[in-house]
């Protein structure tokens, strides 16, 4: 093999007319297991080119704890744990996305998801390498289970959970009024915005910000 002729890497050619020894891919070709021949899947969009409305997957309770925690790793830091855009990304500064609860996006097809987080959306970045088509699609059906949790009516819940909701239900036991109480369903807001004055990056690491990183952005609205 050290002696034989061969061309290599970058070289030019005598043989071919173009002048290159590395040929270009013959138009068409499909590296093996690459066809992606089921565009929903792979583009969230029909044959019209319009964001599909229904998932290509089949939707269960392990593809949405899947997405549950694909999207607590990916997208929680920005958009927060129960998506109203409040994670920490954006506490530090970054620009806050809309929340996941408003009509225009518990209205939008899921389709529209899928093509946020493979192609990203105005000042977010798309997240194509990180996340795998399977995933973002368990994703999407994690963010919809969220939509939902906000958005669920008190008839939705079983009984006990009914309980839990404050207010809901005149005649809630003490005890589940007292279970409610020490295990409220929404973190206080305290426990959102307390955060220590000592920032996590030590003084002194370049791009740490002092004391002050504990204050909201300005471009958010002061929580009551
Ligand atoms: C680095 C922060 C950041 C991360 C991480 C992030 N996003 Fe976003 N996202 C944003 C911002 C900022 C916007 C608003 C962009 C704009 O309007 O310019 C946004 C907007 C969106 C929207 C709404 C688009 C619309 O129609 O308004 C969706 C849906 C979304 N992101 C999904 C996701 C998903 C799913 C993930 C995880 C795979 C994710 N994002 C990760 C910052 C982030």
């Amino acid at each position: 093999m050290q002696d034989q002729p061969k061309y290599k890497p970058q070289r030019g050619s005598e043989f071919f007319a173009d002048g290159r020894a590395g040929r270009p891919e013959v138009e068409g070709t499909v590296a093996r297991g690459t066809l992606d021949e089921d565009s929903a899947f792979y583009t969230g969009k029909d044959a019209k080119g319009d964001d599909v409305t229904e998932f290509p997957i089949a939707v269960d309770k392990t593809v949405i704890v899947r997405g549950q925690q694909r999207y607590d790793i990916y997208c929680a830091p920005c958009h927060g744990r129960i998506g109203n855009g409040l994670g920490m990304i954006v506490r530090r500064g970054f620009k806050q996305p809309p929340s996941y609860h408003i009509d225009r996006l518990r209205n939008a097809p899921v389709g529209h998801i899928y093509d946020v987080v493979t192609n990203g959306y105005g000042a977010m970045l798309n997240y194509a390498s990180q996340v795998q088509p399977r995933d973002r699609w368990a994703i999407a059906a994690y963010i919809r289970a969220l939509q939902y949790s906000q958005n669920a009516l008190l008839a939705d819940l079983p009984q006990e959970a009914r309980a839990k909701v404050p207010g809901a239900d005149a005649a809630v036991s003490a005890e589940m009024k007292a279970a409610q109480a020490s295990q409220p369903l929404v973190p206080n807001d305290t426990d959102f915005y307390n955060f220590p004055a000592v920032p996590a990056t030590p003084a002194g690491v370049p791009g740490a910000i002092g004391a002050g990183a504990s204050k909201l952005p300005s471009n958010q609205p002061e929580r009551k």
